[in-house]
């Protein structure tokens, strides 16, 4: 399975691999500003016929205060479920956060995950070193977590 920076010409795929696979969609106007504005951060894994079986769309924080530091941000990761468990989803993270950090100075990234998610849970926290920021309030089964993580290399050394 290969990883490599996503094109336009992926668009397509990756919000089908989306629609496919989390409640959470975006517009195709969206998925071009990630690609356009950030073309180093999102990523794809493709089969050995060049299908897509996995993205993640990532981004540079926009809405920060003069404090705050520069930071990632993963919009959307997501793998085809015959495609799990082979560490792609782990490989993806890693390319996003490496690029955030190399081309932008980024000093941590960000993510939303709802609580209930266990195998996202898992992989961001057991394997890549992310830790809870706050819990968003919510009423609902959907409670959303804000997690962060500094650099996932030194987590992996
Ligand atoms: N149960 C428990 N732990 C898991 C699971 C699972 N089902 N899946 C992954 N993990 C953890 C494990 O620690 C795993 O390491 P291991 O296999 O050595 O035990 C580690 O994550 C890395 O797993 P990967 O193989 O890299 O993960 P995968 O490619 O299967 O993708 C993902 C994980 C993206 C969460 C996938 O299950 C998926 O697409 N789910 C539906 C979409 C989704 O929930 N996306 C995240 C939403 S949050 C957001 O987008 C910011």
């Amino acid at each position: 399975m290969n990883i490599r920076p996503a094109r336009v010409d992926d668009l397509m795929g990756m919000q089908a691999c989306n629609l496919q696979n989390l409640p959470e969609n975006y517009t195709m106007k969206y998925y071009l500003y990630h690609a356009l504005t950030w073309p180093q951060l999102s990523y794809v894994a493709e089969d050995n016929k060049g299908r897509i079986v996995g993205y993640i769309l990532a981004k540079m924080e926009e809405d920060v205060t003069p404090e705050d530091e520069p930071h990632g941000h993963v919009t959307s990761i997501s793998v085809l479920r015959s495609y799990r468990r082979l560490g792609l989803a782990k490989r993806l993270m890693v390319q996003s956060q490496e690029a955030m950090a190399t081309v932008y100075r980024a000093s941590y990234v960000s993510l939303h995950v709802r609580k209930s998610n266990r195998a996202a849970l898992s992989l961001y926290r057991d394997t890549l070193g992310f830790t809870v920021k706050d819990i968003e309030k919510s009423t609902t089964l959907t409670e959303r977590m804000h997690m962060r993580c500094g650099s996932p290399l030194k987590h992996l050394a």
